[in-house]
């Protein structure tokens, strides 16, 4: 029974983590200057409002990863807005991390005209002026690893040639989605893993402009970095942060195979089961 709980408890923590990770976003960093207000109760806010659920119910019905929306042909009461979901995560997680943002940005950025927050998993933003297919590098900001890489000078060639290379392929993209991710070894023990990402209304050399920015904005000498921008993001690691199947599934035409997953709290339930169960039978 005891050599049964050392093997369940680390893949309880597994599950436990797998579960967590999958129903919570993970905020990173939101933007919404307070110099374009709206008034409470307006046109604006209830157009904003309308907006933020279609966004959600974009993205929970299977949007792809993707949507942009306008509400209002008036102007000032005009609101455009668009969610872009990391390209290795699945509908589910998108569509709660869409459905997270929409709360969350409300709370976040009161009374705001222009407005955009980011998690792991997505990004939302929503603003007076158009925004759809207009690549725009701000705001923008990093995130690093604080651990030091320990051969700066191979290492920046090793990650200066994967970069030039996952972002050529962003540009061009996949299946109507404009990522991709690339491995690389750096010593025969440690690889490096990038990741890079343009919504995909931009063009090729649109997308290829944001990601060399978005390069150029990585911190050095670090052994993780990410950048972002409302256009387009860049991340590399030591370790595997992405779901490679996933990308490697968008090569050809999205296939149809998308069952939703089982609702969390029942997985959840199932896992703890199939450990007791496990645990019994020893
Ligand atoms: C706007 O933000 C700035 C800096 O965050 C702050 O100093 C200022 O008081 C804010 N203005 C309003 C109207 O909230
Ligand atoms: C906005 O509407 C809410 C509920 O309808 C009300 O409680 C609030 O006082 C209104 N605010 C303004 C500034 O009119
Ligand atoms: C949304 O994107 C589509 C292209 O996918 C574009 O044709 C359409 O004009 C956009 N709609 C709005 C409301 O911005
Ligand atoms: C990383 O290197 C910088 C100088 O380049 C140094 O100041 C810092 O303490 C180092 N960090 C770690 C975690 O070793
Ligand atoms: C990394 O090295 C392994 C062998 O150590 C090799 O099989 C693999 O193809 C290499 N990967 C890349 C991306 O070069
Ligand atoms: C990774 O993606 C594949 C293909 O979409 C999916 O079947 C698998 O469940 C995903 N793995 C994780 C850990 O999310």
């Amino acid at each position: 029974m005891s050599s049964c709980f050392t093997i369940s408890l680390p893949l309880l923590f597994f599950f436990l983590n797998f579960v967590y990770t999958e129903s919570a976003p993970k905020f990173l960093w939101h933007y919404c200057p307070n110099t374009t207000l709206f008034s409470p109760n307006s046109t604006y806010q209830s157009n904003l409002n309308t907006l933020l659920s279609s966004l959600s119910s974009a993205a929970a019905d299977g949007a792809d990863g993707f949507a942009n929306a306008t509400v209002s042909q008036n102007p000032p009461d005009q609101v455009h807005g668009l969610f872009l979901c990391r390209g290795d995560v699945d509908i589910a997680t998108c569509g709660d991390c869409v459905a997270t943002g929409k709360q969350d940005i409300l709370q976040r950025c009161p009374n705001r005209r222009v407005s955009v927050i980011w998690y792991d998993e997505c990004m939302l933003r929503y603003s007076h002026g158009s925004i759809y297919s207009v690549m725009e590098q701000v705001p923008s900001f990093t995130k690093f690893q604080t651990r030091n890489i320990t051969n700066p000078t191979q290492f920046m060639r090793v990650l200066g040639e994967t970069m030039d290379d996952v972002t050529a392929r962003a540009s061009v993209g996949k299946s109507g989605k404009k990522v991709a991710v690339m491995e690389a070894n750096f010593t025969s023990l440690q690889k490096l893993y990038t990741l890079a990402q343009c919504t995909p209304d931009l063009i090729v050399s649109e997308c290829n402009t944001c990601l060399r920015a978005a390069i150029a904005g990585l911190p050095q000498g670090k052994q993780g970095g990410r950048m972002f921008t409302p256009s387009c993001s860049m991340r590399f690691e030591m370790y595997p942060f992405y779901n490679a199947s996933a990308i490697a599934a968008l090569v050809p035409p999205p296939p149809y195979l998308r069952s939703p997953p089982a609702p969390v709290t029942r997985r959840k339930g199932t896992c703890l089961l199939l450990l007791f169960v496990f645990c019994y039978i020893r």
